[in-house]
């Protein structure tokens, strides 16, 4: 491995590790050498990605039951990890749900949700966790936004609105950090095949999604793992308040 891109002696959190892309990072994180705390609501979720990554890598793999969209469970999961792990040099902010409605058709309690988990969430376990990192002056702060943060879809309101505001926070919080040696960066995924996506689109979205990117194909959640480690690694020292499209090409296309 390139030693920039090796995590031993690193610990890593990522939310929503229990399956699709947080998942994915989970073990590519854990196989550069990092050990790893995950947390979503789904606990047999959660054992099953420790014991397989754990099996895989011989790292440590540490999880905590969280529902990101209550509040008090984000300020106790910031403890928790800390307490389990000792540090948390790595956050990545990836839990999130997508919930399409028309803008005539919105929910006041779904739009309440989305913006809960997919961006206050992320802003205060980001708050929570970067004062240590401050103090070792080496962080890395990964978001995982979407190609719909971007651009959009018809009745996706809340999703991109919360998608698109995760980007900007993520500029401000570059500039906050940056003197400290703490990077924020932002992932926006094209369409990887997880359970998000595939519950959400009938089989002709689902070709309409993959004739769109560039590459004619969806991506495997795998695909994921290389782009997080370059964000979540030295091999990505100089960059921050970046978003990088991991979308197949599908933001290349105009028309
Ligand atoms: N797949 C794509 O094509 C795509 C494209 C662009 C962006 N993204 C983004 O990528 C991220 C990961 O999505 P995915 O495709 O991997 O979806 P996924 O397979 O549905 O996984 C989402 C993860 O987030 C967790 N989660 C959801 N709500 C939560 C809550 N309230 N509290 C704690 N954990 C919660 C889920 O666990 P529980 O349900 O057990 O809580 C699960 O582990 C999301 O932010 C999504 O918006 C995905």
């Amino acid at each position: 491995m390139h030693p920039l891109f090796d995590l031993t002696g690193k610990t890593a959190l990522i939310t929503g590790g229990g399956r699709g892309l947080g998942q994915a990072m989970a073990m590519g994180f854990a196989e550069a050498g990092a050990d790893v705390f995950i947390c979503a609501r789904s606990g047999d979720q959660l054992a099953a990605v420790q014991a397989e990554v754990s099996a895989a890598t011989g790292r440590r793999v540490e999880y905590s039951v969280v529902d990101v969209s209550d509040r008090e469970q984000v300020k106790k999961l910031a403890v928790t990890a800390l307490e389990k792990m000792g540090r948390i040099d790595i956050l990545v902010n990836n839990a999130g749900i997508n919930r399409p409605q028309a803008i005539v058709a919105i929910d006041d309690d779904d739009w309440d949700t989305q913006l809960e988990v997919n961006l206050s969430s992320i802003m205060a376990l980001t708050r929570a966790l970067v004062p240590q990192m401050k103090e070792r002056k080496w962080g890395r702060v990964i978001h995982i936004s979407s190609v719909l943060g971007v651009g959009s879809k018809e009745a996706r309101n809340a999703y991109s609105a919360t998608k698109a505001a995760v980007i900007g926070m993520s500029k401000a919080s570059a500039l906050d950090l940056g003197p400290f040696g703490v990077t924020v960066n932002c992932i926006a995924p094209g369409p990887f095949l997880t359970d998000l996506p595939m519950s959400l689109l009938d089989d002709a979205q689902k070709q309409q999604f993959s004739d769109f990117t560039a590459m004619n194909r969806w991506a495997d959640p795998r695909e994921i793992v290389g782009p997080a480690l370059f964000l979540g690694s030295d091999a990505s020292s100089y960059v921050t308040g970046a978003t990088l499209l991991v979308d197949g090409g599908a933001y290349a296309r105009a028309l």
